[in-house]
């Protein structure tokens, strides 16, 4: 008897599963932090707020709002009993602002009441005696003053002056791209809760519980044991709560072992703008030479990026940008500077693509300009720079590019989404409409996978089965929306051969998988559900050894599929062989841990091989500008984007999309802007605003590369959570090459700042048809 013929593989792997919580969210019934019920004699914390943006701080004045009902006292520097500061590698950043405050928003200390409101309302009657010092509000005014969260890094190849000065063409050129807010819909909250002996339970919406866990225990002087800290999901996290859920939740610990009381803190949503970091914006200067086809021979790149006003992930972010200023292209002759500003403002922080974005953009930029400084088609000029046969397969860090599937895949998406008909029939309809003009653009994506900090690529799982053959699973990751927990317990399901419906997943928990890596970096799946694979497929190699043992076969012949346990002579239901097994005393739990191979890279020299594989992609998107407001629309949408084989293409292709339409939002209608005395004043969705479901094109289609991953990674698959999002590069192209068409002729870089909000294209606009 065949084996694998009689149960087929009803494989849960490749299969378009619903997330796991879908239904749960759906009706109102997946808990998240705000949700779980609350201890009797629980309290509320509202941060007290700096109103300036750098500044002596000589005092605060509570006495007013400790008269509020409710209101049982503050918290400030002086009752943290270990750290004063939180314990990041800069070690920059204090908990509540000691002697001198150093951004808008900076948390002075807490108000805690009995209700939300009354600690809401009470922390307004608070005023700080605060003397005002001069404040760095702009990267310009950081560059000026040579003010760095971290030293300047510098990163070279050949000798990019010789190259340009020696190149038939030059151009130089400046321009900004803003930030962003996260504005995942939970916003950050934390709730702390004190166990027995010296322990401590926090609920905190984090996308990396290991360093809540340390941050906290640092704070109340305690070792790492006596935390526990647990998340069963996010309302989205895009990075925002890779470190900064940390901030809620000592703040919040801080408060409950203060007033020996559970203490939950939950921002408000202007308050969330107002303290936590968001995306860095980026100001670039280049000068590129190239020849008369559009090829790249020298490149001087100067990227800025605003801080704030403390290190945070800064470094890690820009190193990642270093990286991905060739996305897809081989930059021969390339100097790179990269100024990491410190401005008194928000820490900013990790937001999907981690630096990556800001990178890119700028390569893709000079090379639109290139292609209308030669008058050449920027797809054309784009393919000639590509990455190709040896000599031209290393990267500017000295990596490999041994996966390139870029010049294929861009290929495939022009013939697809039949970019040189529509290029021909835009320029006939540009031709004849004077006020609206359309653009359009294909750029690609070339994404580096792995944690450039080489250590954090591990990961730890548990799996459990018990007596009636259902499962457990849990592992170091966090869930945030992005289908993670769907695609290990599709991996687990597979590995034991079982439905995916008896798979359970459970939340992350410290007290389970320690020193587990932040969720991040895309690599969510690849090191977790490897660890849980191979978790699983430990317990499956007992059972089958147990099978085999009383039925005298091979081991390697007993096959799991089908919820069946399959030898030559039988085929018996999982949960009966489960069961036998654990009358037989067969372990039926086991730990899993994976380590990411080949990885290595040198912090010094920022090179080496820092990521395991690229992920590719490519966009072709069509905006139309109306010229005399600024107004503009992205019409179409074609991707194309390489997840290796999927495990799930539903999940694969929502974070396509949704990836896609957060890019978006961020190049055209997300606009921080702060006021001259450096507070923020896009502070809520009535001003900032982020894309609608009426903002997504009307033709937006996503189709996925049908190769799988060429390294060993899980089910030949590739991480997805970030590529995409800088699939939207095309449409900031794609507007630039509109606002080109008011002036066809000429030969100069189209200068679009980003977000290219009305306002910004309207400016484009105008410089473009100027004398
Ligand atoms: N998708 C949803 N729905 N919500 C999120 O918060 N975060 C993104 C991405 N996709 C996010 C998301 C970011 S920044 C990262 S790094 C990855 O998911 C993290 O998860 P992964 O490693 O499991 O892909
Ligand atoms: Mo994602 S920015 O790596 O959390």
């Amino acid at each position: 008897m065949n084996a694998p013929d009689l149960f087929p593989p009803a494989a849960a792997c490749g299969q378009p599963h619903p997330h796991e919580s879908a239904r749960a969210q759906v009706g109102g019934t997946a808990t998240y932090v705000d949700d779980i019920p609350e201890l009797k004699g629980t309290l509320y914390a509202a941060p007290i707020l700096s109103p300036v943006a750098h500044g002596r701080l000589r005092g605060i004045d509570a006495a007013a709002a400790l008269q509020q009902p409710g209101v049982v006292g503050l918290v400030t520097a002086a009752d943290v009993p270990g750290d004063q500061r939180f314990a990041v590698t800069a070690h920059d950043e204090p908990i509540f602002a000691i002697d001198t405050v150093e951004h808008v928003g900076q948390v002075i200390g807490l108000v805690v009441a009995t209700t939300v409101n009354g600690a809401r309302r009470a922390v307004r009657q608070v005023r700080c005696d605060i003397a005002a010092l001069p404040a760095v509000l702009t990267i310009e005014q950081a560059l000026q003053a040579q003010s760095y969260v971290l030293p300047p890094v510098h990163l070279k190849r050949g000798d990019a002056p010789a190259a340009i000065a020696a190149a038939p063409h030059t151009l130089s050129g400046e321009f900004s791209v803003g930030g962003q807010e996260h504005f995942y819909l939970e916003g950050q909250v934390a709730y702390a809760i004190a166990q027995e002996q010296d322990g401590w339970l926090i609920h905190s919406s984090t996308q990396h519980p290991g360093e809540v866990q340390h941050w906290v225990a640092d704070a109340l002087g305690l070792d790492h044991h006596h935390v526990r800290v647990e998340c069963r999901r996010m309302g989205g996290g895009f990075g925002g709560k890779e470190t900064q859920a940390g901030h809620l939740a000592v703040w919040a610990a801080l408060a409950a072992r203060k007033f020996l009381r559970p203490v939950k803190l939950r921002l408000e949503r202007i308050d969330d703008f107002m303290v936590t970091g968001k995306r860095h914006n980026f100001l670039y200067r280049y000068t590129v030479g190239f020849d008369d086809r559009g090829r790249i021979l020298g490149l001087q790149l100067m990227l800025a990026s605003q801080c704030g006003f403390s290190a945070d992930l800064s470094g890690p972010v820009n190193d990642r940008a270093v990286f991905h200023v060739d996305n897809a292209y081989f930059l021969e002759h390339v100097e790179i500077d990269s100024y990491r500003c410190k401005t008194h403002t928000q820490s900013n922080t990790a937001f999907r693509g981690f630096g990556g974005p800001q990178g890119m953009i700028a390569t893709e930029a000079v090379l639109g300009d290139i292609a209308r400084h030669l008058g050449l088609d920027p797809l054309m000029v784009r393919e000639r720079n590509f990455y190709g046969p040896p000599g031209r397969h290393v990267t500017h860090y000295g990596m490999a590019v041994e996966d390139n599937i870029a010049p294929q895949l861009v290929a495939r998406l022009a013939a697809d989404s039949r970019y040189p008909e529509r290029r021909a029939r835009i320029e006939q309809w540009n031709a004849r409409h004077p006020v609206l003009k359309r653009g359009l653009a294909i750029t690609p994506v070339k994404f580096g996978i792995s944690f450039t900090a080489t250590f954090f690529n591990q990961a730890g799982a548990l799996v459990h089965v018990y007596g009636d053959g259902t499962v457990q699973v849990n592992h170091g990751g966090t869930e945030m929306g992005q289908g993670l927990h769907t695609k290990v317990c599709q991996i687990v399901a597979d590995e034991l051969g079982v439905p995916f419906e008896r798979v359970r997943i459970t939340a992350s928990d410290t007290s389970k998988v320690p020193n587990a890596s932040a969720t991040a970096a895309s690599s969510g799946t690849d090191l977790n559900g490897r660890a849980a694979q191979f978790a699983a497929r430990q317990i499956r190699q007992r059972l089958a050894e147990f099978v085999a043992q009383h039925q005298g076969c091979d081991a390697a012949s007993v096959v799991f599929a089908g919820g069946k346990v399959v030898t030559p002579q039988e085929a018996r239901d999982f949960g009966d062989v489960v069961h036998a097994a654990y009358i037989a005393r067969v372990q039926l739990w086991s730990d899993g841990f994976y380590a990411t191979p080949k990885i290595h890279y040198d912090k010094h020299t920022l090179s080496g091989r820092p990521f395991y594989y690229f992920a590719y992609g490519a966009a072709c998107t069509e905006v139309v500008v109306d010229t005399l407001t600024g107004e503009n629309r992205v019409l179409a949408v074609d991707i194309l984007h390489d997840v290796g084989r999927s495990l799930n293409p539903a999940i694969d292709i929502g974070q396509i999309e949704g990836g896609f339409v957060q890019g978006m939002g961020w190049l055209t209608t997300e606009e921080l802007k702060w006021n001259a005395d450096g507070k923020l004043a896009t502070h809520a969705p009535s001003t900032y605003k982020i894309p609608t479901a009426g903002d997504v094109p009307r033709h937006f289609k996503v189709a996925l590369w049908p190769e799988p991953n060429r390294e060993d990674n899980v089910f030949g698959s590739k991480a997805v959570g970030e590529p995409p999002f800088m699939l939207a590069i095309s449409v900031y192209e794609a507007l630039r090459d509109a606002v080109a068409a008011v002036a066809p002729e000429r030969r100069e870089p189209v200068v679009l700042h980003a977000p290219a909000t009305p306002e910004s294209v309207l400016s484009a606009v105008r410089t473009r048809r100027a004398p």
